[in-house]
């Protein structure tokens, strides 16, 4: 026998909706799935045109590595948050293949095995997994919602330790929706501030705002404070994540700033793991991205303003959201989240998360992508509806 790490449980069970899904993929069924959050399957017209001619364009493909990224593909990440008002210089930039390696980067740069990363719940189910890959153990702080979501500071208080190594903040957060408030910034800042640990914002869903004045510059980019990291990437932002580019912007008192970027350097340069075509079209597939971006959003605020009229005077109801590509629909009660999301898989064959896969404290929540194509989500909106009635 073989000796795995035990950093991770490797036998995750089947719970009883992947049961049902996969017996209904068996039989052939075709779904009307809520869950679809892949741009390049739910985009008629996905630029891949567009994206082979800025390949194309590449005549170059010397393998020039440089740890941090290309200078030119981080000016072009500066460059488009110029375009948002948002003074990023390239010095600050450290190219990432995902989000998710950014995560592991940062883990790997603050934590020691046993240490303790803060991490916001409801949130990214991600974080158990990035976190127990790196030994780091991930310390749930809780989300509250009183019509709108907030930072329950008390709570986020009272789990920081001696092992406490950096707080993750997701703005907008998926799949609350929620932006980091302009207060709950000053007191994020000043609380971590005065204690020496960083923040990791996930900022990759910045685009998507669906309520643009009272959330206005809550991005951690510019504050100087405390050290933070602020992340993006083109999955989101364009639209791309097949393309594999993401990146860390840090943030904070210079010197501070200096020592992680040596530091950051020092571990991409072990790894060198974005592609170079990639990182030659950055700027183009940037700008390629803008449209689908701008698709995207339409769609969202559509297929939102969907799930409220369709289930207005019903038994459901939307939670408010602010931005991101989820919407949260809170059901009755009168039976548990496993047992709503069955039913809609096995009486109308619609497929929705249930709350509790991200973590939500409580009961009875279903969690669909805003970025389903519209006529699947009427449809899938339609027989949540029927499900409602008949409860
Ligand atoms: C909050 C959040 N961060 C990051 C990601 C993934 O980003 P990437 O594709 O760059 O790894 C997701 C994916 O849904 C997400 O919800």
């Amino acid at each position: 026998m073989y000796r795995y790490s035990s950093r991770l449980r490797w036998d995750l069970p089947q719970n009883s909706i992947s049961r049902a899904i996969a017996a209904k993929k068996t039989r052939g069924e075709r779904l009307i799935d809520l869950t679809v959050s892949n741009p390049t399957e739910v985009l008629n017209n996905y630029p891949h045109e567009e994206i082979r001619r800025a390949l194309c364009q590449v005549a170059d493909f010397a393998y020039q590595p440089d740890a941090l990224g290309h200078l030119a593909a981080r000016e072009a990440v500066g460059a488009y948050y110029r375009a948002r008002g948002i003074s990023v210089d390239a010095g600050q930039i450290v190219l990432t293949a995902s989000t998710s390696e950014a995560y592991s980067l940062l883990f790997k740069l603050f934590c020691d095995p046993g240490d303790e990363i803060l991490i916001p719940v409801p949130s990214y189910p991600l974080f158990e997994f990035l976190a127990g890959a790196e030994s780091v153990r991930a310390v749930p702080y809780r989300l509250v919602y009183d019509g709108v979501w907030c930072i329950d500071f008390d709570d986020l208080e009272s789990r920081i330790s001696e092992q406490t190594r950096a707080v993750v903040i997701v703005s907008p957060n998926n799949p609350t929706g929620s932006f980091l408030k302009l207060r709950e910034r000053e007191r994020l800042l000043e609380l971590m501030g005065d204690r020496k640990i960083p923040c990791i914002s996930d900022e990759v869903f910045a685009d998507y705002c669906l309520d643009r004045t009272e959330n206005a510059g809550t991005s951690l980019i510019g504050s100087t404070g405390n050290l933070s990291f602020s992340f993006g990437g083109l999955s989101k932002s364009a639209g791309m994540p097949q393309m594999k580019a993401a990146w860390i912007i840090i943030s904070g008192p210079e010197d501070e700033c200096r020592s992680a970027v040596s530091r950051l350097e020092l571990l991409t340069d072990s790894f060198l793991s974005v592609g170079t075509p990639v990182q030659r079209t950055m700027r183009e597939l940037l700008q390629i991205g803008d449209e689908v971006q701008q698709v995207l959003q339409q769609r969202i605020r559509t297929n939102l303003d969907y799930a409220k009229n369709t289930l207005h005077d019903t038994a459901g109801s939307v939670l408010r959201t602010e931005g991101g590509w989820s919407a949260i629909i809170r059901v009755p009660q009168v039976c548990s989240e496993e047992v709503w999301v069955t039913r809609l898989l096995n009486e109308q064959n619609v497929l929705v998360q249930p709350g509790y896969f991200f973590d939500m404290r409580s009961e009875a929540y279903v969690v669909t992508s805003l970025i389903t194509i519209p006529e699947i989500f009427e449809q899938g909106l339609e027989r949540i509806k029927v499900l409602l009635t008949q409860c």
